[in-house]
C-alpha cells in the first residue's frame, strides 16, 4: 500500500487523536483510608453524584477490563485474575472493582477495604492505577496509615496521588487546618518517588468539593475531585518507547479476510510502545530476526502501527518458530533477558514465603517457576526503614532475590509497569501468593563475594612484554581461540573436548582442555555449587583461558555454566573474535539416563541440593555459534561440526 506523504502524515496524526481520546477515555483508580475516614462515604458521594451512569457503556467497560486482567495479559493486573479465583475458593482479599462513566470519561474504582493490616488489597488496588486517592481524616491529621498508602502507591509506581483531606466541616472549614496537613504530607512525601500530588479539601457527606465546588470553602481556588477526575492526563504515564509485545496466541491456518491459509499471525496485546508495518523486530528467546509484516486490529485487517495498550494480531515476513510466552520486540531495544531476579514484592500468601517452594511464576504471558534464593530485607512500611528478615508473612513488602528455571524477558518496573512485574503462585494450591516489582540490583550486589570481579584492584601498571600475541601466532602459524562447550551434566561436552582436543593436536595445534570436574579440584578447590561460586568459577576459567590464547595456545572449555550472564562475560573477557560457543543441547531426559556419575540419581534422591537441571537452572544459550545434540548426532559426526565452523569462520587462520 503507497500513500503520499501528507496523506501519511494526516494517518499519524489521527492516529494521536485516536490515542488521546483512547487515553482520556478511561482512568484507572484506587482509594486509599479507612472506614472512619469516610472513604465509603466518598465513594458513594462520587458514584452518586455523577449519575450519568451509561448501563451499557459500564458493561462493554467491565467486559473489556474482565478481558484485559485475563490470563496472560498484563502481570500485576494479573493479581485481580488470581484474586478473582481466591475469591470463588472464599478467601480474602478483597478489592471491589466499580465501573463508572460521565459524561467525559469512563473510570474503574478499585476499592479496598482500609483496614491496616491490609496491605495487599491496597497493593492490589493501585497495581494498575493511575491515580490513588488517599484520604485523611482533617480532625486527625496525618497518620501511620497515611504514610503507609502513600509509601505503598510510590512503591506501585502510581504516577500521581490526590490527597483528599475529608471532614472539614468538623474543623469548621478551617484554611489553616487543610495547610498543615498539607505540609505535614509534603514533608513525609519527599522521601517518595510521586511527583504529582494534589490536595483537595473535601466533605464527603455534604458533597462538598465532590463534584461541585464548595460555597463553605471559598479559600480554596482548585477543581472539585470529579472534575479533577475527568481531566487529569496521563497519557504521558505509558512506555511509548520500548515496543514490548509478549504472545499470547498463535493463529494458524485458515484465514478468510486474507484468502490465503498460510496465515500465521500472533497475537497479544503490546505491553510498551509502537510498532509499524516494515520495521525489524527480534523474537525472544530464539533471537531470530525478522520484520512486521501486517498488523490486524479487531475489525480492522490492515492499519500501519499499534501501540501499547492495543490488542493485535501480527504477522511477520519470515516463518519463525513462535510459541506463546516468547516476546517480539523491536532490533535494537531488547529487554533483560534473565533468570536471576531483584524483586520488591508484597506477600499476598495466607501461609508465609517458603524458600524450598518452587513457586510459578508468571510474567507477561510467560509462565515458569522459580526459587527464592534470600530475603534480603523486609520494609516496615511505617517507618520506611529496612529490617533484616528471613522470610515474609502475609501482607508484608520486601526485597528478594530469586532465580527462575528459565529466563524471562523483561524491564524494570520503574521503566515499564507492564514488563517489570510478575506474580508468585503457589504450586499447590494454586493460589496467588506474591506480587513482585523487578528492580536494577545495585552495582556491586552484581559482584562475586569470594572475588573481585569487575572492581580493578589500586596501584597496579599492566605490564606489556616485548612479544606480542600477533608475534606469537606468526611464529605458531595458527591463531589461539576459545572453544567454549556449555550444556548440562552429561550432554557431551567433555566427550566432545577430548576428541576435539585430539584431532587439532594431530593436526598441529597447540591445544589445551579445561574441564569443570579437573578445575574443581585443584584451582577453583574452594568453590562449590551455589549461584555466586558458579559465576566464579566461569569468571576465572574466562581469564585462565585468555592467558593461554595470549601464550599462543588454542583453549577447549567443558562447564555447565548454567547462566548467560557469566557466559557473556567470558566471551568478554576472552574477546568476542577468540571466542566460540558450543551449546550441546541434548535433552535433560537423555542427559539424565546417561547420569555418568549417578550424579542425577543422587539429585533425584536429595543428596545433591543443586544440582543443574534438576533443582538448579541452566539457561540455554539464546544466540550460540554451535548447537549440538549428541542424542542425535554421533561424536565423531559433532566433532567435524565443530572442526568445520572453526574452519568456515577462519577462526584459527593467522
Ligand atoms: S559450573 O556450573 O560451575 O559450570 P562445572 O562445569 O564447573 O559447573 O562442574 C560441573 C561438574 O561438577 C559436573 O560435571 C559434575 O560432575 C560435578 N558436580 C557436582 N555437584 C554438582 C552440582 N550440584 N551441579 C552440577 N554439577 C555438579
Amino acid at each position: 500500500m503507497s500513500s503520499s506523504a501528507s496523506e501519511r502524515a494526516s494517518e499519524r496524526a489521527s492516529e494521536r487523536d485516536q490515542e488521546q481520546r483512547e487515553e482520556r477515555g478511561l482512568l484507572r483508580f484506587s482509594t486509599a483510608g479507612s472506614v472512619d475516614d469516610g472513604k465509603s462515604t466518598l465513594v458513594g458521594r462520587l458514584l452518586h453524584d455523577s449519575k450519568n451512569l451509561l448501563d451499557d457503556q459500564t458493561e462493554a467497560l467491565k467486559k473489556a477490563s474482565e478481558k484485559h486482567a485475563g490470563k496472560g495479559a498484563f502481570s500485576l493486573a494479573l493479581v485481580t485474575d488470581g484474586l478473582r479465583a481466591e475469591r470463588e475458593q472464599g478467601i480474602t482479599i478483597d478489592v471491589a472493582y466499580r465501573y463508572f462513566a460521565t459524561q467525559k470519561r469512563r473510570f474503574i474504582l478499585a476499592d479496598s477495604p482500609g483496614h491496616e493490616q491490609y496491605t495487599r488489597n491496597m497493593a492490589t488496588g493501585a497495581s494498575t492505577a493511575d491515580l490513588t486517592i488517599v484520604l485523611i481524616d482533617a480532625s486527625k491529621g496525618v497518620l501511620i496509615q497515611t504514610k503507609r498508602h502513600a509509601f505503598i502507591s510510590s512503591l506501585l509506581g502510581v504516577p500521581r496521588i490526590i490527597v483528599a483531606i475529608n471532614k472539614m466541616d468538623l474543623v469548621n472549614f478551617s484554611q489553616e487546618v487543610f495547610e498543615n496537613i498539607k505540609r505535614d504530607f509534603l514533608d513525609f512525601s519527599t522521601k517518595l518517588t510521586i511527583k504529582d500530588i494534589r490536595f483537595i479539601p473535601v466533605a464527603a457527606m455534604l458533597g462538598d468539593n465532590i463534584v461541585e465546588p464548595s460555597t463553605n470553602m471559598p479559600w480554596y481556588h482548585g477543581e472539585p475531585l470529579l472534575e479533577y477526575l475527568e481531566n487529569v492526563y496521563i497519557g504521558g504515564d505509558k512506555n511509548r518507547v520500548d515496543f514490548r509485545f509478549p504472545v499470547q496466541l498463535v493463529i494458524r491456518g485458515h484465514n478468510t479476510s486474507r484468502g490465503h491459509d498460510t496465515y500465521r499471525g500472533y497475537a497479544g496485546q503490546i505491553a510498551s510502545g509502537t510498532i509499524r508495518v516494515g520495521e525489524p523486530v527480534v523474537v525472544l528467546p530464539s533471537m531470530r530476526q525478522s520484520t512486521v509484516k501486517s498488523i490486524e486490529l479487531y475489525g480492522q485487517p490492515d492499519i500501519e502501527s499499534a501501540s501499547t495498550p492495543q490488542s493485535v494480531s501480527i504477522t511477520l515476513s519470515d516463518e519463525i518458530d513462535i510459541s506463546r510466552g516468547d516476546m517480539i520486540v523491536r532490533a535494537g531495544n531488547i529487554p533483560r533477558v534473565q533468570s536471576k531476579l531483584e524483586a520488591i514484592v508484597v506477600w499476598m500468601g495466607e501461609t508465609a514465603l517458603n524458600p524450598s517452594i518452587q513457586y510459578i511464576v508468571m510474567h507477561t504471558s510467560r509462565t515458569t517457576k522459580a526459587y527464592v534464593d534470600a530475603v534480603r530485607y523486609r520494609i516496615d512500611v511505617n517507618t520506611l526503614s529496612r529490617l533484616p528478615s528471613a522470610l515474609l508473612q502475609m501482607n508484608e513488602i520486601g526485597r528478594l532475590s530469586l532465580t527462575a528455571s528459565q529466563p524471562l524477558f523483561f524491564d524494570t518496573y520503574d521503566r515499564n509497569r507492564n514488563c517489570g512485574s510478575f506474580i508468585l503462585i503457589d504450586p499447590e494450591t494454586h493460589l496467588t501468593v506474591a506480587g513482585g516489582m523487578l528492580i536494577d540490583p545495585q552495582p556491586e550486589e552484581n559482584e562475586s563475594t569470594t572475588s573481585t570481579a569487575g572492581t580493578q584492584p589500586q596501584n597496579l601498571h599492566l605490564e606489556s612484554g616485548n612479544v606480542t600475541r600477533e608475534q606469537r601466532e606468526v611464529k605458531i602459524g595458527q591463531r589461539a581461540i576459545t572453544v567454549w562447550c556449555t550444556g548440562l551434566s552429561g550432554s557431551g561436552k567433555s566427550t566432545i573436548a577430548r576428541e576435539l582436543e585430539k584431532r587439532l593436536f594431530d593436526n598441529n595445534i597447540p591445544v589445551y582442555r579445561l574441564d569443570g570436574d579437573n578445575l574443581r579440584s585443584g584451582l577453583n578447590s574452594d568453590l562449590r555449587f551455589g549461584n555466586r561460586d558458579r559465576s566464579e568459577n566461569i569468571r576465572r576459567v574466562a581469564h585462565v583461558a585468555r592467558l593461554m590464547n595470549e601464550a599462543g595456545v588454542t583453549v577447549i572449555c567443558s562447564f555447565i555454566s548454567p547462566f548467560e550472564k557469566d557466559r557473556q562475560l567470558a566471551r568478554t573477557i576472552i574477546g568476542e573474535k577468540n571466542f566460540l560457543e558450543v551449546y550441546l543441547s541434548t535433552p535433560l531426559a537423555t542427559c539424565e539416563e546417561r547420569d555418568p556419575h549417578g550424579l542425577y540419581r543422587k539429585a533425584r534422591d536429595g543428596e545433591i541440593k543443586d544440582f543443574t537441571g534438576i533443582n538448579s537452572p541452566y539457561e540455554a544459550p539464546i544466540n550460540p555459534d554451535l548447537s549440538i545434540r549428541t542424542d542425535k548426532q554421533g561424536i565423531a559426526e559433532a566433532v567435524e561440526v565443530v572442526e568445520e565452523e572453526l574452519k568456515r569462520t577462519s577462526r584459527l587462520k593467522v
